[in-house]
């Protein structure tokens, strides 16, 4: 296996980062790249790897998607009584990762994540499928289930039990998070492994710091 994996070698050198190229604003520049992402047809451009750490110390890392974001931070949907919710309960620090292979990129980002009110919740809400609606409503997510047949049952149930309701309300449990972020590093694949990485920092007066880092 050591053989196996050693021979799996990319090299990176679809472009650089310069930082007269970069906008002083880490948002615009996010906003460059997954617009980037999304025009390069990468599946799912807003998959992203949000980690947490609750109180027993231990991280934990899942995909979420990214379902909005502007300058107050970026957004995603989920379970109030998951895992992350309960991690995020005990400890709002967290940290999202985005991997843009086909265009060599990275994008990390630290910061605080809290609730977003129930208006915003229930307006993502209304937006989606008829169908993910009573997803949400039937998943007791991260919890033990006993079987698939268990939850599809449960999706029948709600299907009959909505069917007259020409709008599905918002689970109580269910609803998003926003995350502020405090740093936002740019990774920009480059060749020999010699990538360019550009940091923004938050500084005390809301200004943004941009530093480069050592690969
Ligand atoms: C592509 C993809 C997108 C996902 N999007 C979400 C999402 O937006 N919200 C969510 O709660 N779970 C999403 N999931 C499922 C999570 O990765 C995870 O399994 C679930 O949220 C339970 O995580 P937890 O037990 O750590 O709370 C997604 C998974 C994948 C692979």
């Amino acid at each position: 296996m050591k053989e196996f994996l050693s021979k799996l070698r990319k090299d990176y050198s679809l472009m650089g980062l310069h930082e007269h190229e970069m906008e002083k604003d880490p948002i615009k520049q996010f906003e460059k790249w997954i617009i980037d992402a999304a025009n390069a047809n990468i599946t799912e451009p807003n998959a992203m790897t949000l980690c947490t750490v609750g109180k027993n110390m231990k991280p934990q890392s899942r995909i979420v998607l990214l379902r909005n974001f502007d300058h107050r931070g970026f957004v995603f949907y989920t379970n109030y009584y998951s895992d992350k919710a309960k991690d995020i309960e005990e400890n709002p620090h967290v940290c999202i990762n985005f991997f843009w292979v086909d265009l060599e990129r990275q994008v990390r980002i630290e910061g605080v994540a809290g609730k977003i009110s129930q208006a915003e919740s229930n307006e993502y809400f209304q937006s989606r499928p008829r169908l993910n609606q009573i997803s949400a409503w039937a998943s007791p997510q991260s919890q033990v289930i006993q079987s698939r047949e268990e939850l599809e049952q449960k999706v029948k149930e709600l299907e009959e039990k909505f069917k007259d309701l020409p709008v599905i309300e918002k689970p109580p449990f269910w609803g998003g998070y926003r995350v502020v972020p405090t740093m936002i590093e740019f990774w920009q694949g480059r060749p020999n492994r010699l990538h360019d990485r550009i940091r923004y920092q938050l500084q005390n007066d809301k200004s943004w710091k941009m530093d480069r880092l050592a690969p």
